[in-house]
């Protein structure tokens, strides 16, 4: 519980002042590009890359429900959702700064039809099997409670669904993982344990059926099937 927020009033400063955080996700920014490049092994052409892979488990056209979970500020995503016309999307997110940013974004993107949510990923507040696709970008290492959020994200999604996005891993570049362990878990943005790529895809072939799992930079990106 101490953890959970901690967690929140980190998110909570993040979503207060998030043009650096998004000048950082989005490649947009110097300072972004310079972190990108030195601490998560990402630049310019890997984080293309990294982006075109994190969302690459999305069908193109795709219409069924889907639940992003954590939609932050929504940075990334929105951006994909413009092509997405007829899927019916669910953003969560447990920080009401980043869900409040991600809302105004929406707004400015004309993109009326997503639903947001303040929830936990632990305790989704869905029945069993209520969405086609499951999307979740950089969210395992930030998440407290990482079994209930694999258990969650599994449950809420139908059989044959698919469950996608990418997530630090630790094991590919000291810097990042000295960069995480000093800073970011110490500030409460990540949570550890983190898994290495060996322990993702044999937790994910646990629960998942054609796991995929691309390593670039100290990233995994996913995709599998229920
Ligand atoms: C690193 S950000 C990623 C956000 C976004 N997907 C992106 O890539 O920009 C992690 C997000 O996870 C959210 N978060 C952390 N723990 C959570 C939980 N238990 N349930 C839901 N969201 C959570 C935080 O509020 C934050 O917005």
């Amino acid at each position: 519980m101490q953890r959970y927020a901690e967690v929140r009033r980190a998110y909570q400063r993040i979503g207060i002042r998030a043009s650096r955080y998004d000048g950082m996700m989005t490649n947009s920014s110097m300072l972004g590009r310079l972190a990108l490049r030195l601490f998560w092994g990402l630049p310019e052409e890997n984080y293309r890359k990294y982006i075109a892979q994190a969302f690459s488990g999305i069908p193109a056209g795709f219409d069924g429900r889907m639940l992003e979970v954590p939609v932050g500020t929504g940075a990334l995503s929105l951006p994909v959702y413009c092509d997405l016309p007829g899927a019916d999307i669910t953003c969560l997110d447990f920080s009401q700064e980043m869900l409040a940013k991600a809302r105004e974004r929406a707004v400015a993107m004309d993109l009326f039809r997503l639903k947001f949510l303040a929830g936990d990923v632990g305790q989704l507040p869905f029945v069993d099997n209520s969405f086609d696709l499951v999307l979740s970008i950089n969210g395992f290492h930030a998440f407290p409670d990482k079994p209930s959020a694999f258990r969650e994200t599994w449950r809420v999604l139908q059989k044959n669904g698919i469950f996608t996005g990418c997530v630090y891993i630790s094991g590919q570049n000291v810097v990042t993982d000295l960069f995480v362990k000093t800073f970011c878990s110490y500030r409460g943005y990540f949570t550890p344990p983190f898994d290495n790529l060996d322990s993702l895809q044999e937790k994910l072939r646990l629960l998942y059926k054609d796991v995929q799992v691309t390593n670039i930079g100290s990233f995994a990106c996913f995709k599998c099937q229920k």
